[in-house]
Order: structure tokens, then sequence, then C-alpha cells
């Protein structure tokens, strides 16, 4: 198999072994606490954040233990700038109501945080029987407005990261790992 990005100005942040291990033990917590929702056969909804959580929701469901339901919603953020607008649109509503559902937003990365508090508030007005929030990837240093993130998969530096459904212009979504851009000068020398 030809690996395009190889011959990329990019760098390995976190690879797809350590990826796969996030996600599993993410999806055991989840899968621990709702597993209520086994004998109640009612499944777990799973918000997925377009597109960039497309690719970790996939990946998420599929280590689950309990049933799930796969929603979606898109939502403006960055455009083709690689810093935050502050501006959060609804660009694609969810299929199906969640009034008395049970519902997790699935986020990518968690960058000023604006994001995440507009769709917790916009989502509690619609009633759930609870709503909480994972997310793959926390960039703290850049954190705006305090948001709880109730299942992390790891922490990461203030670096514009792409790769596993992040991207840059839409570039990169397809890596399977989680690369850093490498700016000019970066990764020269001895
Ligand atoms: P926030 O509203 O600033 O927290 O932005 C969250 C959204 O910005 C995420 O869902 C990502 O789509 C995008 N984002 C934040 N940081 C990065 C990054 O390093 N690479 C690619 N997309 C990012
Ligand atoms: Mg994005």
């Amino acid at each position: 198999m030809q690996e395009y990005w190889k011959n990329e100005p990019i760098r390995c942040l976190i690879g797809r072994d350590e990826i796969c291990r996030m996600v599993r033990r993410l999806a055991g917590e989840i899968s621990a606490d709702y597993a209520n929702l086994v004998e109640t056969e009612e499944p777990l909804v799973m918000v997925g954040i377009l597109k960039g959580a497309a690719v970790f929701l996939s990946d998420l469901v599929r280590e689950m233990s309990i049933p799930t339901a796969m929603d979606f919603m898109a939502v403006s953020s960055y455009g083709a700038s690689t810093t935050s607008s502050g501006v959060v649109r609804i660009l694609h509503d969810l299929g199906s109501p969640i009034q008395d559902r049970h519902v997790i937003i699935v986020e990518d990365i968690v960058d000023t945080g604006l994001t995440l508090q507009y769709l917790k508030q916009h989502l509690a007005g619609r009633e759930p029987a609870s709503l909480h929030v994972c997310a793959l990837l926390d960039k703290p240093e850049r954190r705006e407005v305090a948001v709880d993130i109730d299942y992390l998969g790891c922490e990461v530096p203030d670096e514009f990261l792409v790769g596993y459904g992040l991207d840059l212009d839409e570039r990169y979504r397809d890596l399977p790992h989680v690369a850093v851009i490498e700016t000019a000068g970066e990764g020269e020398g001895s």
C-alpha cells in the first residue's frame, strides 16, 4: 500500500495503535456507564459532529458493547483558517428527536470550547434524558470557555493537528494517525 502521507510535511504525534487503545478504553468506559440500556433495549444516541468526528465515531461504536444509534450534526467552525472564528452555526441538524433519550456528543477535538458549549446548551434545550460529551483530543491551553468532557482520549499540545478525521482545508482526514503540520525549518539539522 502506498502511504502518500510519508511524503507530506507532517510528523506523527499519536500513532494508530495508541488511537486504537484510546478508542477501546473510551468505548469500555461508556459501555459500562450505560450498561442498563441493554435491558431497556434503548440505544444510546451518539451524536458525531461533522466532519471531524466521523472517523472517531465509526471506530468508537464498533468497540461498544451496548446498542447505539448514530446521528450527526454539522456546525460551522474554522472554515479555511486555522484559528477559531468564534461563530457557531448549525449547518446540518439531527435526523431524529432526542427528547427522553440518552445522548453523547462525540467530538474529535476540543479547542476553544466554543463549539461544545454551544452544542451542549442547544441540545439540552431538547430535553434529552441525559447529555454527556466524549472527545478524542483536548487542547486545554486554548480553552476560552469551560466545558466538561466526560470521556476523553488524551490531552494534546497547542499545535495544529491533522489526521484521523481532523483536516487542514479538507486535507489529511484520511490519515490513520494524528499528525502535526511541520512548519518551515522543523525537522532539519542533525
Ligand atoms: P472549538 O470550538 O474551538 O473548541 O473548536 C472545535 C473544532 O475545531 C473541532 O471540532 C475541530 O473541527 C476544529 N479544530 C480544533 N483544533 C483543531 C486542529 O488542531 N486541527 C483540526 N481541526 C481543529
Ligand atoms: Mg474541522
